[in-house]
């Protein structure tokens, strides 16, 4: 029997999946689906928040995050796998949740305003992105998710859910709501092959779950490393070293990486000798993944066969919840 409390987490359909996602959430959803009774929502509505003008690509990346899902693990037979803009009942709630929200309180949520200067919307801001936070409280409460594995800079949309939580059962004197507990994982922000930024498709910086061999070896290759390290024979960084960064993220030799490090501390080890042994080391653990994904891939229709399975499932739980809802709101005519 699995526990009684109910994980809920997802992703926006943007982009495929890299590593990052990998050792910040994917690893986690494969071991607590053995635990717990997990839904993965692929959040479609949500990456339309700041696309608008795409859904093309979006719709292209609820196969590709789907595909990453199924060759790192995550299964359908024991996670919930499902989409977010075939559940109505989100949208529905979201609108009920809109009145016990202030557009102040929005516009001071953390993730919200640096998010708002990363995308440069400046006097811009769509209001579908602004309250963007209140449709996550939606997809959170819709479920009773009470374990919710997000990276660090999601904490304020988690913490604002609980305030909407909280409004709701004291307005409407009711306990329909749970409180929801953020999970962070060890690693929530890996940093991008630049050593800059986070890892991002949009900065040009990550490794994809799906890159062929080659894609992967010029990706290392091109790694921030130390900018001092000029010759094999100097003693070289490795602090801020993207590639050290990455050997303590991903290889479990841990003694090994110990040697690496004092070795090119102290000199004698070359850029290249160091990025081929990452190369062997993420190569023999994304091989798997990407043969999985490769023959997952094969066959779409079953993938979307897949997905609308589990969006029913999903939907039999909204609108049980929504029901629930009604009957606080009054609106149970
Ligand atoms: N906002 C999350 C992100 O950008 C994705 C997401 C949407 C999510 N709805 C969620 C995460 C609900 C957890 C719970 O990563």
């Amino acid at each position: 029997m699995k526990k009684q409390e109910i994980v809920l987490t997802g992703d926006r359909p943007t982009g495929p999946l890299h590593i990052g996602h990998y050792v910040g959430s994917l690893l986690n959803r494969v071991s607590l689906q053995d635990i717990y009774k997990q839904y993965v929502m692929i959040a479609d509505v949500q990456a339309l928040t700041d696309n608008s003008a795409n859904p093309a690509k979006v719709r292209e990346n609820v196969m590709e995050v789907a595909l990453d899902y199924l060759a790192v693990g995550i299964d359908p037979a024991k996670t919930t796998i499902f989409i977010q803009s075939m559940i109505p009942e989100i949208a529905e709630i979201t609108m009920f949740y809109l009145n016990l929200v202030t557009v102040n309180r929005l516009l001071r949520n953390p993730t919200v305003k640096t998010e708002i200067q990363q995308k440069g919307f400046g006097e811009s801001v769509p209001a579908g992105f602004l309250m963007y936070p209140v449709s996550q409280a939606a997809d959170i409460t819709i479920f009773k998710g009470t374990i919710i594995p997000v990276g660090e800079d999601q904490l304020p949309v988690i913490e604002q859910t609980n305030e909407i939580i909280r409004s709701f059962n004291r307005t409407y004197q009711t306990d329909v709501f749970p409180e929801a507990k953020a999970l962070i994982p060890k690693v929530s922000r890996l940093v991008g092959l630049d050593g800059q930024a986070k890892m991002s498709k949009s900065l040009n910086n990550a490794i994809f779950l799906g890159d062929d061999e080659d894609t992967l070896k010029k990706r290392i290759m091109s790694m921030y490393t130390d900018p001092g390290h000029l010759h094999v024979s100097d003693p070289g960084k490795v602090e801020g070293n993207v590639v050290f960064v990455y050997l303590d993220a991903f290889d479990t030799d841990t003694a090994k990486v110990a040697e690496l490090k004092a070795h090119y501390q102290k000199g004698g080890l070359g850029d290249v000798v160091l990025k081929k042994y990452l190369f062997e080391v993420l190569n023999a653990m994304l091989t798997p993944i990407r043969i999985r994904r490769m023959q997952l891939a094969q066959d779409r229709g079953e993938m979307m066969r897949m997905l609308l399975a589990g969006t029913e499932k999903a939907r039999e739980a909204s609108s049980q919840t929504m029901q629930e809802v009604k009957k606080a709101l009054m609106l149970n005519y």
